[in-house]
């Protein structure tokens, strides 16, 4: 009778300890940082592609190229350009919002397996798309004949086709965050771009500065980061909520891109807003909502940009940002 009482009581202790030890408190598996340096004054790297045969990464950065990362003795090389305005004389290594009207300024990128090809969302071209051996892109049609404000990631459904992107409202050509944070901007939408029929569909309006999309594992849902009200959206794509959106988690500070795990979890690049503090933190996410793993970027970015994607590739993070002039890399 006692023995019995006394393992009710082990095993209860066992369960208070396994719902209150916070699992957002779980530590980085990533304690190691190295920098894959950019070219020579350029900086921006906002978000990385791995291409079909693990080549990359490949990133768009503020001059408005897409390198294409080619080993440590190589380094980037130009693989890209989004905007037919551009000119190596007038763009290379400069930045700033005027010169993103000519030189463009890609951030979303990925590729779609089956053609090799680069789907880019471009702030001020759109959505376009390159082959496997790059150059200059070319333009999908809009919705509707009209432009879009603002693009800033996607994520493709490789099994059919399909490129989900968002467009986070003409507040963000502003480039500044507490302007963009104070307007309560709501013009944000979610699109889908079906690759076969070229037809693009609007999927969900209202958000609130969404920038940065992934799509679960399964292709039921997609998951929207939406940087004015802190928080993910999950749009359902099947099923009895199909059509109709959630809030899958709140986030503490402002989430960036988020990109999906191959074991389905989702990695949120979170920075805070409140100065004097500023953090940049990766944070991974489970299907249920749940902060798994913490990873502290905050000393290798201090700037007030901080970071903008955390990717989980083949056993190391990938780490993005708007002023470094590196991609960071966290290895096991
Ligand atoms: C860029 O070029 C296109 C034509 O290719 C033109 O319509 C557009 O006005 C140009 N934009 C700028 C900012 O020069
Ligand atoms: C950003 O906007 C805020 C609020 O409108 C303003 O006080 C601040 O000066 C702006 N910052 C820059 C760098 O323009
Ligand atoms: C969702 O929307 C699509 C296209 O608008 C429509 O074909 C589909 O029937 C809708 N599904 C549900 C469950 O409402
Ligand atoms: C992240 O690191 C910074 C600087 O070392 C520290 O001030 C901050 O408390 C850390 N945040 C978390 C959540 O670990």
């Amino acid at each position: 009778m006692e023995t019995v009482s006394i393992r009710k009581t082990v095993l209860l202790v066992q369960i208070w300890i396994m719902l209150n030890v916070s699992p957002s408190m779980a530590g980085c598996r990533f304690p190691a940082f190295s920098k894959l340096q950019l070219p020579l004054r350029t900086i921006g790297p906002e978000a990385a592609a791995f291409d079909r045969k693990g080549g990359g990464p490949y990133t768009g950065i503020a001059d408005g190229r897409i390198v294409k990362y080619q080993g440590p003795k190589v380094g980037f090389t130009d693989f890209a350009v989004t905007s037919p305005n551009r000119t190596k004389a007038k763009c290379d290594g400069k930045n700033g919002p005027e010169l993103q009207q000519i030189c463009g300024r890609p951030f979303g990128l990925g590729f779609y397996y089956k053609t090799g090809n680069l789907y880019i969302t471009d702030a001020i071209y759109g959505l376009v798309v390159v082959g496997p051996s790059g150059g200059l892109v070319t333009r999908v049609p809009s919705f509707q004949g009209r432009n879009f404000a603002f693009l800033d990631a996607l994520d493709i459904d490789q099994s059919k086709g399909v490129v989900y992107f968002v467009d986070s409202g003409a507040i963000f050509l502003t480039g500044n965050r507490t302007r963009i944070v104070e307007s309560k901007d709501t013009s944000g939408r979610l699109f889908k771009y079906d690759i076969a029929t070229k037809q693009v569909t609007l999927l969900l309006s209202g958000l609130s500065g969404p920038v940065g999309v992934a799509l679960s594992k399964d292709n039921s849902y997609v998951l929207i980061t939406e940087y004015i009200t802190q928080r993910i959206q999950r749009f359902w794509l099947k099923g009895a909520k199909a059509n109709s959106s959630d809030v899958f988690a709140n986030v503490d500070g402002i989430p960036d891109n988020i990109k999906r795990t191959v074991l389905g979890d989702f990695w949120v690049a979170i920075f805070n807003t409140k100065q004097p503090t500023t953090f940049s933190l990766g944070q991974r996410i489970n299907r249920f909502g749940k902060v798994v793993e913490t990873c502290n970027f905050t000393d290798q970015y201090n700037s007030p940009n901080g970071i903008t994607e955390v990717q989980e590739y083949k056993g190391k993070l990938y780490v993005g940002s708007l002023d470094q002039n590196f991609i960071g890399v966290s290895r096991v």
